[in-house]
Order: C-alpha cells, then sequence, then structure tokens
C-alpha cells in the first residue's frame, strides 16, 4: 500500500522517493524482452530500432509509442495522479512532457554531479529495467541538496567532499520507481555492464508554454494505446508543443542530428575515446 505521507516528505525533505514494486515481476519480464529485442538492431536495420546518441548511449525513437506488453502512457498516469496526491496545488496541470528508454553501454565514468536547474518546475520518474546497481549505472543523489535556493549547476569541490557520507545510491530492484526532484545534486555510478531505463519527465503545463526549447518531446501515442483511461485523462498528455521548437530529446534530434542513425558509433568511436583520456564526461 502506497504511502502519500512518506512520497511527499521523501520528495520534499530528501528529493526523491522509491516505489517499491511499481512494475510486477511479469511486467518487467515483458517489457525486458520487447526493450532487449529493439535495442539489440538500430535504425538501419529499420524503422523502430535504436539509436545512438554516443557510443555509449542508445535510445528507441518514441519508445512508449513502440512498446506493446505495458501501456507506458497509462504508466505515467499513474506517477501523475500519485503526484497530485503528494501536492493537489503544485501538480495540478501536471503534463507528461517526456519518455524515453535508454540504455547504456559499459561506460567507466561517473556521470558529473550536477543540477538540472529549473527550479523545482522538472519532476523525474526513472524506471531501471536492467542494471541500475552499485557496478551497473546506480542512480545517485544527495538528500537536501534539492533545498539549496539558487543551486548552482555544478556542485563545488567542496560541497561534494562534505556531503560523502549523505550521498544515497538508488540500487533497488529493477522495477523501482524513483521519482525525482532533478534541482538536487544528481550522478549515476559507473557502468561495467549495462543499464536500461525508462525516464519520464513531468511539469506543468505552463512551463512547456514558456520554455519552448527545453522540454516537451511531441510524443506519439499508438491506436491501441488509446485506452478508456487514457482517453479520460487525455488532458494530462495535452501539451502546448511550439512546432519550431528545438528540443534535444525530440525526434527532431534524430532528424537533425543523428543522420548517421546506427552508424554513428562507428564513427565517433574513436573520438569517445580521446576524450575519456581527456577526461570529459557528459551529464543529463
Ligand atoms: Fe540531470
Amino acid at each position: 500500500m502506497l504511502e502519500i505521507k512518506e512520497v511527499k516528505n521523501g520528495i520534499e525533505e530528501n528529493g526523491f522517493h522509491a516505489i517499491n514494486n511499481f512494475l510486477s515481476d511479469k511486467e518487467l519480464n515483458l517489457i525486458r524482452d520487447e526493450v532487449e529485442f529493439l535495442f539489440s538492431k538500430n535504425l538501419i536495420h529499420g524503422h523502430g530500432f535504436s539509436v545512438y546518441i554516443n557510443p555509449r548511449r542508445q535510445e528507441i525513437p518514441q519508445a512508449p509509442s513502440r512498446i506493446k506488453s505495458i501501456n507506458l502512457f497509462e504508466k505515467s498516469l499513474d506517477i501523475m495522479e500519485i503526484l497530485q496526491k503528494v501536492d493537489p496545488e503544485k501538480y495540478k496541470n501536471i503534463r507528461l512532457a517526456h519518455m524515453a528508454i535508454y540504455k547504456e553501454n559499459k561506460n567507466p565514468e561517473w556521470l558529473r554531479w550536477h543540477s538540472d536547474v529549473r527550479n523545482g518546475e522538472l519532476t523525474r520518474c526513472q524506471i531501471v529495467l536492467r542494471g541500475g546497481q552499485e557496478k551497473s549505472g546506480a542512480f545517485v543523489y544527495i538528500p537536501g541538496s534539492n533545498k539549496i535556493d539558487d543551486i548552482p549547476y555544478r556542485p563545488s569541490k567542496e560541497y561534494l567532499l562534505n556531503n560523502k557520507d549523505k550521498m544515497v545510491m538508488m540500487n533497488k530492484p529493477n522495477g523501482t520507481a524513483f521519482i525525482i526532484n532533478t534541482d538536487g545534486y544528481h550522478s549515476r555510478v559507473p557502468v561495467e555492464t549495462e543499464r536500461i531505463s525508462i525516464m519520464m519527465d513531468f511539469v506543468d503545463k505552463d512551463y512547456i508554454k514558456n520554455n519552448a526549447n527545453d522540454l516537451g518531446s511531441n510524443l506519439v501515442i499508438s491506436f491501441h494505446q488509446l485506452t478508456k483511461r487514457i482517453l479520460d485523462n487525455i488532458n494530462y498528455f495535452k501539451i502546448d508543443i511550439n512546432p519550431n521548437a528545438f528540443i534535444a530529446n525530440s525526434s527532431d534530434n534524430y532528424r537533425f542530428n543523428q543522420k548517421l542513425g546506427g552508424y554513428y558509433m562507428f564513427i565517433l568511436k574513436p573520438l569517445y575515446i580521446i576524450k575519456s583520456f581527456l577526461g570529459k564526461t557528459e551529464d543529463y
């Protein structure tokens, strides 16, 4: 039984909360099979397979609409309904702004510690399907850093050192839903094997309107996903997307930046190896 009080306390005090067994074992196994098949090939093999965002990270274009075993839009609705119970005022106009499925392949580097710096406007839900453990990219967070006013994008070395013991690793079983305030400092540990995760971003509808180039990925919903529940709650998915906005997480990104589809990694891999020697990492 989900205790809303606990979720509220976790999000507000620590900056995150874990909802155990958000996906049942059966759901987890079904979606893993589907997702692993889609990641096993890339776009040069046909529509719907993965693209390489960089040689270490793959994404399935319009992933939520490709998944058949679970209605991921209903899952996002579950999260939005929880958030509205947590804080009815703050989340009254909550919208699903973006959803994606990522695969990280062997990445020996930590993600750089950072804040997403969006003044509490973005609530993220991350569900790990594979990996996400101590040696496979577990998400890490500094509890309470969500409460720092005007938080700098990157924490100082001193801050990280002083808060070393507070860092929490979210290495919970796959299928757990982590609700995260990405204003707080977060990172992920190196991925020795692989990590596959679903990322859902939620914001107020006015945020998307006022920040056209930030979030809002114009998601595709498949016919079979338009269930009665989705249709009854269609407003949660109605966002004011500016068709001329260029959003990194949208399909525009593939159109303009990922022209080489699956070949991308083979060409850029040598550059990435050099980049890791220079100690340059990425964040998201
Ligand atoms: Fe981030």
